[in-house]
């Protein structure tokens, strides 16, 4: 039986040709398919071409059927399927940066890089308004992939470094870094194309903030009846008030991936 770690990389020129597509390569001219769009490209397609058209946020979570991330000690793998690590690790080669929590390094220590796949090691930027990370951590030891730390801007001291990642201060919002202050941040560096990566709460600050383009939720057949939370936003008592996006679905293998379009 082939384990998750022992999964084979995917690097089919279909694929190639989606990284060169999220890359800029020049598009085609569209011709009328004759055959419909494979698999890959229906799914990958839609974000390569939003990307190209200007800055492109994508949160993803998987979580079980009763929206859970994690146990309470949060113990989070493997809780989606193979196909939906494939997936998280092609959406990885296919943004230039990937956002976590703090609490998700502390955590599950992430390497954040791209082996399920073939493709480019996005930049890795962690959230971590307080400095509670001390420098240990996978990620700011190991040089595969520029680093960076968004910090409050009184917690860092100019050109200072944590391990190998830059510090970066960011002047705080009313509840932690805004989201959009972290984007424009990281749009000065050229970092446009972001996959806001986990957990729940930075998901989460993400979508209240209005500053996700798309959230893509993987459901995993699994009930944990207790755990760390996948969304959580203000409370509402109207249902007038919910978030009601247009979606698309796709299955990846046991698991279903609900995509949430917050640009229409
Ligand atoms: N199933 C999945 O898809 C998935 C994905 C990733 C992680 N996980 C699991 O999720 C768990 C961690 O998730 P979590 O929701 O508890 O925490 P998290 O999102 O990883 O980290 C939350 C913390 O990051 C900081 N942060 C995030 N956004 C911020 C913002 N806009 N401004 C200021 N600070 C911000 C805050 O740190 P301070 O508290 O210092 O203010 C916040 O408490 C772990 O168990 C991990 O295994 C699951």
């Amino acid at each position: 039986m082939t384990t998750l770690n022992e999964a084979p990389v995917d690097d089919s020129s279909e694929w190639r040709s989606l990284l060169a597509q999220a890359a800029g390569a020049q598009a085609r001219p569209q011709a009328l398919p004759l055959t419909p769009a494979s698999a890959l490209q229906a799914l990958y397609g839609p974000l390569c071409a939003a990307r190209r058209a200007g800055p492109f946020v994508v949160g993803h979570l998987a979580q079980s059927l009763d929206g859970r991330i994690a146990t309470v000690c949060g113990k989070s793998r493997w809780l989606s399927s193979a196909e939906d690590l494939l997936h998280t690790h092609r959406m990885r080669a296919l943004s230039q940066a990937v956002v976590v929590g703090v609490t998700t390094v502390l955590l599950d220590d992430p390497q954040l890089t791209v082996r399920r796949c073939t493709g480019p090691n996005p930049v890795r930027v962690v959230l971590d308004p307080d400095r509670r990370l001390d420098g240990s951590q996978r990620l700011f030891r190991d040089e595969s992939a520029p680093t960076l730390l968004l910090c409050g801007a009184d917690r860092a001291s100019e050109g200072e470094r944590l391990g190998h990642a830059e510090v970066i201060p960011v002047v705080r919002g009313e509840s932690g870094l805004s989201p959009h202050e972290i984007c424009r941040v990281l749009a000065l560096r050229g970092l446009s194309s972001l996959l806001v990566e986990g957990g729940g709460v930075t998901v989460s600050r993400f979508l209240a903030a209005g500053a996700l383009n798309r959230l893509q939720v993987t459901i995993a057949p699994v009930i944990l009846g207790s755990g760390r939370p996948a969304i959580a936003l203000p409370t509402i008592t109207d249902l007038s008030n919910s978030l009601r996006p247009r979606t698309r679905r796709v299955m990846m293998g046991v698991d279903v991936m609900i995509e949430c379009d917050f640009d229409v």
